[in-house]
């Protein structure tokens, strides 16, 4: 029941060797072989999908998030308790049941897809929690984003159209990222989730597509750590986005969501209409509301280089089908209901003006409603 939790301790410890050293022992690759096994648990059905990855049909019971410690005794919640009502808004793409341009499988009933975990992926994770480091101050990450005030909350929930983009990197270890997010917590204890897109060509495989992607308390991502609970059938977490946005033309955007059921406190991901999977309550220390919700975007490269764009690569500049966007962008308050936030309640964070922008624009009515853009070129952005 401990392997995992000992796995988690191992990539975190064992990451400076095997970096510098490609030459892995054979010891060490026994030792990955044996995290693999614990990881990727027998599938009840195996999909090779034709983008060189694998997604496994697990028992929604024997996931290996179950493998972790903390969620020994847990509950499986099938679906969300209680949902409120959300806004109605007249939405084109998302609110079908199909998400447009994202892949999805088809699992047996009782099954759920995960990406299986390859032994490259394994190592890449290693590199990657060493060099995320989450802080803002961190060389090499950009930030464009807006977020409200403590002062509005405590929140329980944040939603968004979001535009969906294949931002172009130059090196295969830069990332380019579109997410909302919930946090609370002090800085050394920050409890936060992330959920969004990314183009990461690391973490998946080499390949610079667009990723569906979440993580939690600035751990690793999708499955390659325990704490995700999945429960759709068809969309999981690291599934490729077949077609995106192209500027000035065709949009493509996700319905995106984080919210808390309020009877568990689990917090779970929507997109669409579609509840993807959850993070238990009982991962959180400080979270049990958030007491800050943003959204907007982030970029990293290794420390000297030029940073990659950002969105869609252009500067917000309100026309919707320029500058990546969420639009009717939402929040929840104790009253559980989804609301636009007033101007004066979100702060705009950009840092560094050159590179990259972000403007929250409020309730501009028309079809974007309380709406915000951000993104840019990237380029030389300094450290
Ligand atoms: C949605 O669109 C229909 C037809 O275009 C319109 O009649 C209706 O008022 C719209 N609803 C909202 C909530 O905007
Ligand atoms: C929630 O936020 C809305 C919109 O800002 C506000 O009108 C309402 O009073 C708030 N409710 C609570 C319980 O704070």
């Amino acid at each position: 029941m401990n392997t995992l939790f000992f796995v988690l301790c191992l990539v975190a410890t064992g990451a400076s060797h095997l970096v510098h050293g490609i030459q892995n022992t054979h010891k060490e690759d026994q030792e990955l072989e044996r995290q693999l096994k614990l990881l990727n648990k027998p599938p009840v059905k195996s999909i090779h999908t034709k983008f060189g990855y694998i997604v496994d049909c697990i028992d929604i019971n024997k996931q290996p998030t179950f493998d972790y410690p903390l969620l020994k005794n847990h509950k499986l919640q099938k679906k969300p308790f209680h949902q409120k009502s959300r806004r109605k808004t007249n939405v084109t793409s998302s609110q079908t049941r199909s998400i447009f341009g994202l892949h999805k499988v088809q699992c047996p009933t009782g099954a759920v897809p995960i990406r299986r975990i390859t032994k490259d992926d394994l190592i890449r994770n290693k590199l990657l929690l060493k060099n995320h480091v989450m802080t803002k101050e961190a060389p090499g990450y950009h930030y464009a984003q807006a977020s409200l005030t403590p002062l509005a909350g405590p929140y329980y929930g944040v939603s968004g159209q979001n535009s969906v983009y294949n931002p172009k990197v130059q090196r295969k270890d830069q990332i380019s990222a579109s997410h909302l997010w919930v946090q609370n917590g002090p800085i050394h204890a920050v409890n936060k989730i992330t959920f969004g897109w990314q183009v990461d060509p690391q973490l998946y495989g080499g390949d610079e597509g667009t990723y569906v992607y979440a993580r939690w308390n600035g751990g690793c991502f999708n499955i390659l750590c325990p704490g995700f609970v999945q429960i759709h059938k068809g969309y999981y977490l690291g599934a490729l986005v077949t077609d995106t946005s192209i500027y000035g033309g065709t949009m493509v955007e996700y319905n995106l969501a984080i919210y808390q059921e309020q009877r568990t406190k689990d917090w779970w991901l929507r997109m669409g209409n579609e509840n993807i999977g959850y993070f238990p309550a009982k991962l959180f220390t400080t979270m049990f509301s958030a007491n800050i919700v943003g959204w907007g975007g982030s970029t990293r490269t290794p420390p000297g280089s030029p940073s990659p764009q950002m969105g869609s690569g252009y500067f917000p500049d309100d026309n919707f089908v320029h500058a990546c966007y969420f639009r009717h962008v939402g929040f929840q308050n104790t009253s559980r209901q989804y609301y636009g936030p007033p101007k004066y309640t979100v702060n705009t964070y950009n840092d560094n003006p050159n590179c990259f922008g972000v403007e929250y624009y409020g309730d501009q009515k028309r079809e974007v409603g309380y709406s915000l853009q951000f993104g840019g070129p990237g380029g030389n952005c300094g450290n």
